[in-house]
């Protein structure tokens, strides 16, 4: 990542991240995708940087709802990622690859429709073809990147299955891509453990619980292993990005 080249301080100031993002939308609603790569070229880079507790969130969330959650979300996926990458013992140049491929992930998800993407009703089956879809979308998006290009097979992988069951190709085992793999764990661990449209989050123990369950089935055993005993004792980072409010009340089901 060439956070030097794409110009920091270009972005210093609020109202032009704001103005950058208002673009994006504009280019992804027109489906533009060669024009929104170009401006994700730019974003990424800097959304990689900041400090979410600085930034004015509110005023992103009422410029693009999607965009808000999506960066949450990558955000918080990039963390996990690279201390689980730290805890397998990858180089320094490995971790910081995987905390952007966490970051990018599901850029996929950004050209779909959020009333799809959001929907809290049950998903019919064109609409979860939809959904599935964001992998392959995202590899085509990052195709048009010339710095992010690297990260395709992590936004086409990250829903690969151990055991071969997942999408969108059924790949295998050792066969998915390194990262993609580790990027799973931490992906369903954040999706657990944050409030979605169609689901409250359950405790950080419970869904480390289900990472134990899904091990050599959804995951890769080794990772899932190492992510559990790093997670159980690494609560700091995971606290601090955990959404408001996380206490999960019996009374919720
Ligand atoms: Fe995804």
């Amino acid at each position: 990542m060439n956070c030097e080249r794409s110009g920091r301080n270009e972005f210093d100031d609020h109202q032009k991240l704001v103005k950058k993002i208002v673009h994006l939308t504009d280019c992804l609603n027109t489906s533009n995708i060669k024009a929104a790569m170009s401006i994700l070229d730019q974003l990424i880079p800097i959304c990689m940087e900041l400090d979410f507790n600085r930034l004015r969130l509110p005023e992103i969330k009422l410029t693009d709802r999607k965009l808000y959650r999506e960066l949450k979300h990558a955000k918080r996926v990039s963390i996990h990622a690279r201390e689980l990458a730290k805890s397998l013992a990858c180089t320094q140049e490995a971790i910081k690859d995987i905390e952007i491929g966490g970051f990018v992930h599901d850029v996929g998800k950004l050209i779909i429709d959020e009333l799809v993407l959001y929907k809290k009703d049950r998903l019919s089956p064109q609409e979860w073809k939809t959904i599935q879809g964001h992998a392959l979308s995202g590899g085509k998006l990052l195709s048009f990147s010339k710095q992010f290009a690297r990260f395709i097979p992590i936004a086409e992988q990250h829903h690969e299955r151990w055991d071969g069951s997942g999408y969108p190709k059924g790949i295998k085992g050792s066969k998915i891509h390194y990262s993609a793999r580790l990027i799973s764990i931490v992906d369903a661990f954040d999706a657990m453990t944050c409030n979605r449209s169609y689901h409250k989050c359950i405790p950080p123990l419970l869904a480390i619980e289900e990472i134990a369950r899904c091990s050599a089935t959804q995951f890769d055993p080794y990772m899932a292993e190492v992510f559990i005993s790093q997670i159980s004792t690494h609560q700091s980072y995971n606290e601090a990005f955990l959404e408001k409010p996380r206490i999960y009340k019996q009374s919720d089901g």
